[in-house]
C-alpha cells in the first residue's frame, strides 16, 4: 500500500490527544473511526472535536462546510472489530503497559498484516509493543503534541524493529497530515520531552522554593523568551499525572536527577492537582 492510498484510520482512544489526532486526520480527508471503552468516553470524545472544530471555525482556520465535512468522516464505536478494515492505525489509549500491549495484540489480529501500527506514546518502549505482534517492522512511533490540531511538529519513533520502509511511509502520512516530522530513536523522552521535562520540572522546583511567584515565571519564559506559554501553564495544558509519569519515565530510564519529578508536583497529584483537565493546576480554570 502506498501513503496516498491511506483512506481509512482507526484511532484507538479519544481522550486529549486521541480526539485531536481524530480530528487531525479528518480533516486531511480521510475517514476516521475512534474506538472508546464505553458510549459516555466515546461521547465525551466527539463533544471535544466538536468544541475544537468550532473554535477553528472561530478562528478563520476552517469555514462551516470543511468543518461539516470533517464531522461527517468521523465514526464513534466502542469495538475494536470496527477498525479491521483500517489502512492505519494510530493507538492513543492511557499511558499504560499492560492496556497498550493488548491493544497491539488485538489489532495484530483484526487489521490487514500490511497495516502500520502506531502508537502515541510518550513514554512507553515501542519494541516492546512491536514485540507482541507478527509485524514488528511495521510498528512506530507517532507522537503528536497537545493540542493536536494546532502543535505542527509529529515526533517519528523508530524502535530496533521498525523497518525503513515503515518510517518512510510514516514520513508521508505525517505530511498528508500537514505535520513536520522528526525522527527519534526509541528511548524514553525521544527529543522534545526529553528537552522538555527538566525545564519544566526547575521550573515547579523554583516555585516550590519560593524563589518567584508563578505568574512571574511564566511572564519571565512568555515575555524573555517568546514563547506562546510560560512553563506552569504549559505543565496545566500537558495534565500534572501526565507530567509525573513522563518524568518517572525518563528517570527510570537514565536515573540522571535532572529527570526526577519534584516534590510539589508529586503532592499535587496526589491532592487530585491534575491541571487544566480537573479545573486545578498551578491554576484554577473553569469547566
Ligand atoms: N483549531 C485550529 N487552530 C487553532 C485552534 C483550533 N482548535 N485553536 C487555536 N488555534 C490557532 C489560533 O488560530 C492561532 O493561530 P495563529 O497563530 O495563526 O493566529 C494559534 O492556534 C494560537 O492560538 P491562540 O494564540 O489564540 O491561543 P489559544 O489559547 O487558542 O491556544 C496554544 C494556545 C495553541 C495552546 C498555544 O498557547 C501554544 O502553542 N502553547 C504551547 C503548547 C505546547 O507547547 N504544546 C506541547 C506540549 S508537550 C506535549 O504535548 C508532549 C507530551 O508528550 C507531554
Amino acid at each position: 500500500m502506498n501513503p496516498e492510498d491511506v483512506k481509512k484510520v482507526g484511532v484507538v482512544g479519544c481522550g486529549i490527544m486521541g480526539s485531536g489526532i481524530v480530528e487531525v486526520c479528518a480533516k486531511a480527508s480521510m475517514d476516521v473511526t475512534f474506538v472508546e471503552v464505553d458510549e459516555e468516553r466515546a461521547e465525551r470524545g466527539r463533544q471535544a472535536i466538536e468544541r475544537s472544530l468550532a473554535k477553528a471555525v472561530e478562528r478563520g482556520k476552517l469555514d462551516e462546510p470543511a468543518r461539516d465535512e470533517a464531522l461527517g468522516r468521523i465514526t464513534g464505536s466502542t469495538s475494536l472489530e470496527d477498525l479491521a478494515d483500517s489502512d492505519l492505525i494510530i493507538e492513543a489509549v492511557t499511558e499504560d503497559l499492560e492496556s497498550k500491549l493488548e491493544v497491539f495484540r488485538r489489532l495484530d489480529e483484526l487489521t490487514r498484516p500490511e497495516v502500520l501500527l502506531a502508537t502515541n506514546t510518550s513514554s512507553m518502549p515501542i519494541v516492546d509493543l512491536a514485540a507482541v505482534t507478527k509485524r514488528p517492522d511495521k510498528v512506530l512511533g507517532m507522537h503528536f503534541f497537545n493540542p493536536p490540531p494546532v502543535m505542527k511538529l509529529l515526533e517519528l519513533v523508530r524502535c530496533l524493529t521498525t523497518s525503513e520502509e515503515s518510517v518512510a511511509f510514516a514520513r508521508a502520512v505525517a505530511e498528508r497530515l500537514g505535520k513536520t516530522p522528526i525522527l527519534a530513536k526509541d528511548r524514553a523522552g525521544f527529543i522534545v520531552n526529553m528537552l522538555l521535562v527538566p525545564y519544566l520540572n526547575s521550573a515547579i522546583q523554583m516555585l516550590d522554593e519560593g524563589f518567584a511567584t508563578k505568574e512571574d515565571i511564566d511572564t519571565g519564559v512568555t515575555l524573555g523568551l517568546g514563547h506562546p506559554m510560560g512553563p506552569l501553564t504549559l505543565a496545566d495544558l500537558i495534565g500534572l499525572d501526565t507530567m509525573l509519569h513522563v518524568s518517572n519515565v525518563l528517570y527510570d530510564e537514565f536515573k540522571d536527577p535532572i529527570y526526577s519529578p519534584p516534590t510539589l508536583l508529586k503532592r499535587m497529584v496526589s491532592g487530585g492537582f491534575r491541571g487544566r483537565k480537573s479545573g486545578k493546576g498551578f491554576y484554577e480554570y473553569s469547566k
